[in-house]
């Protein structure tokens, strides 16, 4: 590196350090001896520092870079749409890159969910798809039903709203109190499953729930095709089926949240598209760009459009960027590059062999459970495979930051080690992935657990460990 460059370099960490307020970050863990991570540039599943070093991104960018890195085409299409019409907003008004991204979305989307209300992104799509809900139900009749029922360790945004939803009490103790009306049931956590239950009747929890708060005062259900946090969480076969059951029986509607599982995550166009169930409305974001512009999108049934159509009844809701043009074009591009080059196809092919690899890493005692779908998959750690006994959170917090995400990254793999739940690691490559990124993966991954189990062993680990 050049003097210039590593000027540069220090420059942009101290920079950081002193303006810029990072995500859900330990702003005070970063100091001369633990840099700030600065990615500068990406290329396909990889992306590299400002140091010059390559990493796998094993996350997609948090579940966003669907198509992979770099795609210059893609972000042209935002450029060229700019000089044609930059911006315009939605509020009253349309223009051609909404209505016929709206349209196309309309045509992939299941069954009769064809209406589609923009957002900037994911909190904003559960925040609308709450409002909507509650709105929906004053408008038929039904003044009462607002309470939203979620699942425990469920993660559906920051903002107010989403957080009335999302079921982690870490991330919710501090702004409380909410909206009223948000409500949890068990997760489908089916290595842990909860007393009282088998995968069979987990859905009966809903059930429970709705009789439990009163059938009429609860507006909706919202649950994510595979939950993300607690660890790629996938349902019990027939348990989307059994909620919708659940819901149309008490006038309940049904959110999939699919911020991470559409757009090809799971292999299908959206998540309920895999379960085979019928949502009223799903939320996305993300992968809908593939993060080459920041939009999402609440879809929603025609059944729950209809009376927002008639005589002066309106929605009373929007964000100011939501349906970007350029974001729109960008959305346009990105699902065109998907059907062209068989991105969801890809997922299908190789989903098995990226199942296959991390079951491998099963002989090495610390891999309590691999669960997930599609490209979307964690793997849970234990201390003790025999009686899954878990780390506490002093234990957790060295393995997952004291160890794990710092060595992971150092030796080129990022990827999520994760305690909102018990301690998962969580894996979810660009869609464009395949057998030879795997190896990659794997390569990383292996020896790094191996030497996290040594660590274990070494501070005091279960003496009947292999
Ligand atoms: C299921 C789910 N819902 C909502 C959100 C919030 O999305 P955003 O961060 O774009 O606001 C996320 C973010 O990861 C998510 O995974």
């Amino acid at each position: 590196m050049s003097s210039i460059e590593s000027l540069h370099a220090v420059s942009h960490q101290e920079q950081a350090r002193r303006h810029l307020w990072m995500h859900f970050s330990r702003m005070g863990g970063y100091d001369a001896e633990h840099e700030i991570p600065v990615i500068v540039r990406g290329e396909g599943c990889h992306v590299w520092d400002e140091h010059g070093r390559r990493y796998f991104d094993g996350l997609s960018a948090l579940f966003c870079v669907n198509i992979g890195h770099g795609r210059v085409d893609v972000a042209q299409a935002g450029a060229d749409q700019a000089k044609e019409l930059g911006f315009f907003t939605n509020w009253s008004y349309a223009h051609p890159p909404a209505i016929e991204l709206a349209t196309r979305i309309a045509d992939l989307a299941p069954g009769d969910v064809n209406r589609v209300f923009f957002t900037s992104g994911g909190s904003e799509a559960v925040e609308s798809a709450i409002k909507l809900a509650r709105h929906f139900h004053k408008l038929t009749g039904h003044p009462n039903k607002t309470k939203i029922i979620a699942r425990e360790v469920a993660y559906h945004g920051t903002s107010l709203g989403a957080l009335t939803a999302t079921g982690i009490t870490a991330l919710r103790q501090p702004y409380e109190p909410f909206t009223p009306g948000g409500c949890h049931v068990p997760n489908t956590n089916l290595y842990r499953l909860k007393p009282g239950y088998g995968a069979e009747t987990l859905a009966e929890a809903v059930r429970e729930r709705i009789e439990f708060e009163g059938p009429e005062t609860v507006a909706a259900v919202i649950m994510e095709p595979v939950q993300n946090a607690g660890g790629c969480f996938t349902p019990p076969d027939g348990y989307f089926q059994r909620v919708r059951e659940i819901c149309d029986s008490y006038d309940v509607l049904l959110i999939s949240d699919e911020v991470i599982c559409s757009w090809g995550r799971l292999g299908e166009w959206f998540g309920a598209q895999r379960y085979g169930y019928q949502p009223d409305i799903i939320t996305t974001a993300k992968g809908i760009t593939s993060a080459y512009a920041p939009m999402g999108a609440m879809l929603v049934s025609d059944r729950l459009a209809e009376p927002f159509l008639e005589g002066h009844a309106s929605f009373t809701h929007g964000f100011t960027f939501a349906g970007h043009p350029m974001a729109c074009a960008v959305a346009q591009a990105n699902i065109d590059v998907m059907e062209h080059e068989g991105v969801l196809d890809n997922v299908r092919e190789h989903e098995q062999a990226f199942r296959d690899m991390l079951e491998s890493l099963r002989d090495i005692p610390i891999v309590g459970d691999v669960r997930g779908a599609g490209y979307f998959h964690a793997i849970e750690l234990v201390k003790d495979r025999d009686t899954k006994a878990s780390f506490d959170a002093d234990e957790s917090e060295w393995l997952l930051r004291g160890f794990l995400s710092g060595e992971l990254y150092r030796r080129g793999l990022i990827c999520r080690a994760d305690d909102r739940g018990d301690p998962v690691i969580q894996l979810s490559p660009p869609l464009i992935a395949g057998p030879a990124e795997f190896e990659e993966i794997e390569s990383i991954l292996r020896p790094t657990l191996e030497d996290a189990w040594a660590q274990v062993r070494r501070r005091g680990g279960p003496p009947s460990a292999a």
